[in-house]
């Protein structure tokens, strides 16, 4: 069994919405096991093949929440090594935190980075949430082949 984590902030449900979605294409797919949250402790992390991120981009830049669990990651020296790592979000006009969560997945911790970073603008609509869910089969997709 393989365990994916779809870790999400949101505070207008925008990114919520994505999440949700993400997790229904997850699901289609038994032979992965995933959970949906809004918190972890670093020290979990390590317990997942796949880590996908959910970020809004607020004032050009990543939740904090996210940059606090990737420190303290760091500092307990936690190793994402290998793992699949993706990110998505809502944004209004500029959405960098996505693409700064992956670069940060790629070039600190050496994870797998097999999709581009998925943005939503605003209230996902029917097109984004369906392409949510065909985001989340791809990942589960690349975790099964990844034996
Ligand atoms: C105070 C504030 C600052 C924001 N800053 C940005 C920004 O820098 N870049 C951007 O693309 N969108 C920005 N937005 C728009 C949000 O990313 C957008 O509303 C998004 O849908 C929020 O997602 P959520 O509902 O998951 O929290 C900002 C929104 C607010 C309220």
């Amino acid at each position: 069994m393989k365990k994916l984590l779809i870790l999400y902030y949101s505070r207008s449900g925008n990114t919520e919405r994505m999440a949700q979605a993400i997790a229904a294409g997850v699901q289609s797919y038994p032979e992965v096991e995933v959970d949906l949250n809004y918190h972890i402790d670093a020290s979990e992390l390590k317990n997942y093949d796949a880590i996908l991120i959910g970020a809004p981009t607020y004032h050009h830049d990543i939740p904090l929440d996210f940059k606090v669990l990737f420190e303290e990651a760091a500092s307990l020296r936690i190793n994402l090594k290998g793992k699949i790592g993706s990110a998505f979000g809502s944004f209004g006009w500029s959405g960098e935190a996505p693409k700064l969560i992956l670069e940060i997945m790629k070039n600190k911790f050496e994870m797998e980075v097999p999709e581009a970073p998925l943005l939503a603008k605003y209230t996902p609509d029917q097109n984004v949430l369906n392409s949510c869910k065909e985001f989340g089969k791809r990942i589960s997709e690349n975790l099964k082949n990844q034996g």
